[in-house]
């Protein structure tokens, strides 16, 4: 099953312009943005914009590049003519062409979509001469768009903060206590600190992503480390988590201490 997110289309642009090799005239190109979840399937619409032909006639090729800023390092993403298709690098065997309905459709699925999927595509459908030319821009969404964990202590030092000190040291940040479900995403997104922080269970816990013999073992294996519920008196740093991050310094600091900016390099 296909999810496809969200389609917004942001703009129509006229035929000419940057795309005036593009023969013959008339034919609309759209720009069309498609937001999608990390981990999704996503299809990118491409639609043969000509009655002339259908995608099956012989000699109709349909070709989808992702479009880098420097030209040489465009990417081939699939080449279709008629039941011949290729796929190629890092998309190969993960897109497919819908070719739903009349064969006009040369809309694009790509599965497990990641951060290096975003980009901007172009989708070409020639006879000859190329006749459809579709232009959509993918952007993946990490698991921090919607909030960002990050480990906090005291100002006076390591392991100061007792449970109700935490809560407020977080909401002095302009945020909350994390839950173990937020610190264990953030683990999963590379999040790895050696200290033990409240969560807003009662818990005490830490995510560790190269396990070494300080930080609860060697041999065992990348996870959350557990204290489990602890007594609310006894002192610990703490992981809070903000739904929006305040201001670019703000972000900044917090990709420089945790080391788990968002990997979408766009963002
Ligand atoms: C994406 O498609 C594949 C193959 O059709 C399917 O196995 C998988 O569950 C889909 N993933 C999502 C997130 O829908
Ligand atoms: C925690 O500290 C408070 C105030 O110092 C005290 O009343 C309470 O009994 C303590 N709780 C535990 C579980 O030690």
């Amino acid at each position: 099953m296909t999810g496809l997110l969200c389609i917004t289309i942001i703009s129509v642009a006229l035929a000419g312009g940057a795309y005036s090799f593009v023969t013959p005239p008339p034919f609309t190109l759209f720009t069309v943005k498609v937001v999608a979840d990390l981990g999704a399937n996503v299809t990118m619409p491409c639609m043969l914009m000509s009655k002339d032909h259908s995608l099956s006639d012989a000699g109709v090729r349909v070709k989808w590049t992702k479009v880098a800023d420097d030209e040489a390092l465009n990417e081939d993403v699939i080449l279709s003519m008629g039941v011949h298709k290729k796929t190629y690098g890092n998309f190969e065997n993960r897109v497919f062409l819908e070719e739903k309905g009349d064969h006009e459709d040369a809309s694009l699925t790509i599965l497990d979509v990641s951060m290096a999927d975003t980009g901007k595509y172009l989708c070409e459908i020639t006879n000859g001469m190329t006749d459809t030319v579709q232009e959509v821009t993918l952007e993946v969404l990490g698991d921090f768009t919607a909030g960002v964990v990050f480990p906090y202590h005291s100002e006076v030092g390591r392991y100061n903060l007792d449970y109700d000190t935490a809560v407020l040291a977080c909401l002095a940040q302009g945020a909350v206590v994390a839950s173990p479900e937020q610190l264990y995403e953030a683990w999963e997104a590379g999040l790895d600190w050696c200290n033990a922080g409240w969560l807003n269970d009662g818990s005490v816990q830490y995510p560790i992503t190269n396990p070494r013999a300080p930080c609860g073992g060697s041999n065992n294996g990348p996870g959350l480390r557990n204290y489990g519920q602890m007594d609310k008196n006894k002192t610990y740093d703490v992981y809070c988590y903000t739904a929006a991050p305040k201001g670019e310094a703000f972000y900044v600091m917090l990709c420089a201490v945790v080391k788990m900016c968002p990997t979408n390099p766009q963002r």
